[in-house]
């Protein structure tokens, strides 16, 4: 899950790389570096955040260069193991997004033939092995295809060298784009970096290696020349920078009314397969936030048509696979998670029907699966999702009504409106009641769960306050013990079947000392009057409650995490987008 950049062309390569390499860091934000070539090869890389640290990197001389933003896998977070790497002569230089799974035998035959290593990581096997072929063949095209049929696992690979005027590019399981520009050419983990410059683009497939240069693309795939259908890409510029506001997250968190509304027209029972409208059972494969999307649909779906609908983490769908049958849906705003790649591939084994859900055009979800249907999100910045969350949500919402044979509620297809409402509201008091505790957490019922889960996911992974999401009836089953002045309970209390219990659930936590603060409809005249903190949403359809009651949380956690000092955007340890198990 790291980020690579790659240019090639007219201008100056390295303030180009590092501009790129900033918008990359949600990939992973550990170290970077920077690789041009000019009269020769030179190199810059650190330990650390790219921001303020940029002074060398853009003193690189070339029009041609490669970078990296990393997010550690082999190798602690250190200069050495930074990338771009090196050869033993210096000569050639590598950038790498994924895991070489055979590195360590690879490594003791070349440490045997005399290659000297400089950082602990896995991706340095493949530049001295592209110096020995390169040594023989002369010919960094031909010692790249030589190279990569002997590596095992993922990668997404940037090559350069000093007198080549060309970058040789290789992709097998992690996302790499060609950005075609107008006498210069680019190569990236995806379109953000890109952006600036071209909206043409092509995906490359796995096993793809292309050489570029400044006017040309040539791809190969089993050495044979082949083509990829040249994309236009309608995300703008102004969708990747923060227009104003302090943090993409906030920024994003606005954008949600029209994702939202962008989304849920966009999914039309007319472009669905029939096996995706009449499915027998469903089962869906996802991890993080995807995974939450994956149970408010399961809630909804058997709700109204009564197909049951089972949800796997996918992490673990690999290794304990249930016995499996229909449709299979794998939900991933990014296109690119490891885990939920594999399960989509294990229940295609099983001859299962597959859907993906996704927000990125051209991902390797959307070329594994049998038919995707594309979130209208734009991109995500932000590590922590938001507007994607909600995009999925327009997905499943509009899915539910395609399969149940439903027209969209006006309700729903005015969600947009209370979304945007609820983006005013004033959080102070529960802020204030957040900020300086130790644990929070979170009940609901029903979708409502899912909710208070997603909630929570938020405030831990922003503000580090450990936040522990439950179904509103399981608190009293363990968690009870851990209830005191000191630990919020944030309570998602609508109207409707289950309105009764969760107000005995509030008095039962209330008794045991803990603050409640209560996500319920305006105007409930019972609530206000037994919590601590009332929130008050607006009075809509339980869908649309859904939808806005988690806009609160997301801003709630937000505003803790801005309140505490946060880097909010780039939460410590953690990439949007996970391409390792
Ligand atoms: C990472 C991100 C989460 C995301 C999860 C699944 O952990 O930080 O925000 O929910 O991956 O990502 P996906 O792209 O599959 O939805």
């Amino acid at each position: 899950m790291c980020g690579i950049v790659g240019y090639i062309g007219r201008r100056e390569a390295a303030p180009l790389i590092v501009e790129g390499l900033k918008k990359l860091e949600y990939r992973g934000y550990d170290s970077f570096g920077v690789a041009t070539v000019g009269k020769t090869l030179e190199l810059d890389k650190h330990r650390g955040r790219i921001s303020g640290n940029t002074k060398s990197a853009l003193r690189l001389k070339g029009k041609i260069g490669i970078g990296h933003t990393r997010w550690a896998t082999h190798g602690i977070p250190n200069d050495a193991n930074a990338h771009p790497h090196l050869d033993c002569s210096g000569t050639i230089a590598v950038v790498h997004n994924g895991i070489i799974e055979n590195y360590s035998e690879l490594k003791r035959q070349l440490t045997a033939r005399g290659h000297t290593f400089r950082s602990e990581t896995d991706t340095e096997v493949v530049v001295h092995l592209i110096e020995e072929e390169y040594g023989t063949k002369k010919d960094l095209l031909a010692a790249v295809q030589t190279v990569v049929p002997k590596l095992v696992g993922s990668y997404a690979l940037l090559v350069i060298a000093a007198k080549e005027e060309r970058m040789i590019v290789a992709r097998n399981a992690s996302p790499l784009v060609i950005g075609i520009g107008d006498g210069e050419n680019f190569a990236a983990s995806d379109m953000t970096p890109i952006l600036e410059y071209t909206e043409r683009a092509m995906f490359l497939e796995d096993g793809d290696i292309a050489t570029i240069n400044a006017s040309e693309v040539k791809i190969f795939n089993k050495g044979k020349q082949v083509s990829r259908p040249l994309e236009l890409i309608d995300w703008s510029l102004e969708d990747v920078k923060k227009g104003g506001f302090t943090h993409y997250m906030l920024k994003e968190i606005y954008e949600q009314p029209q994702a939202f509304y962008n989304t849920i027209r966009s999914v039309n029972s007319d472009t669905l397969p029939g096996f995706v409208l009449n499915p027998t059972s469903i089962t869906v494969v996802a991890c993080g936030s995807s995974f939450h999307a994956g149970l408010i649909f399961k809630y909804l779906l058997e709700e109204s048509c009564r197909i049951p609908v089972r949800l796997e983490f996918a992490s673990e769908f690999k290794y304990y696979p249930p016995p499996i049958e229909g449709l299979v849906i794998g939900i991933t705003q990014s296109g690119e998670t490891a885990d939920t790649l594999t399960a989509l591939k294990q229940a295609k084994a099983h001859n299962c029907r597959t859907l993906a859900i996704t927000n990125i055009l051209g991902s390797s979800v959307s070329r594994l699966a049998d038919t995707t249907i594309f979130m209208r999100a734009g991109p995500e910045i932000s590590v922590a999702a938001t507007k994607s969350f909600i995009a999925q949500l327009a997905v499943l919402m509009q899915l539910v009504n395609n399969i149940s044979g439903r027209m969209c509620s006006d309700m729903l297809l005015h969600a947009h409106q209370a979304i945007e409402e609820i983006l005013l509201i004033d959080l102070t008091d529960a802020v204030a009641a957040c900020t300086g505790v130790k644990d929070i957490f979170y009940i609901g019922r029903g979708p409502f769960y899912a909710v208070a889960l997603e909630g929570a996911l938020k405030m831990k992974e922003i503000s580090y306050i450990h936040a522990e999401g439950y179904a509103a009836g399981e608190l009293k089953h363990g968690p009870f013990a851990l209830l005191s002045p000191e630990t919020p309970v944030i309570a998602l209390c609508t109207p409707g079947e289950t309105y009764g219990v969760m107000i005995s659930n509030i008095k039962e936590v209330k008794a045991r000392g803990a603050p409640v603060i209560a996500v319920g409809s305006e105007g409930d005249s019972e609530l206000p009057d037994i919590v601590d903190i009332f929130i008050p949403i607006p009075h809509t359809s339980p869908s649309v409650q859904v939808l806005t009651s988690l806009v609160v949380l997301q801003l709630l956690a937000y505003y803790t995490a801005v309140a505490l000092g946060r880097d909010v955007d780039k939460p410590r340890n953690l990439a949007k987008s996970v391409t390792v198990e």
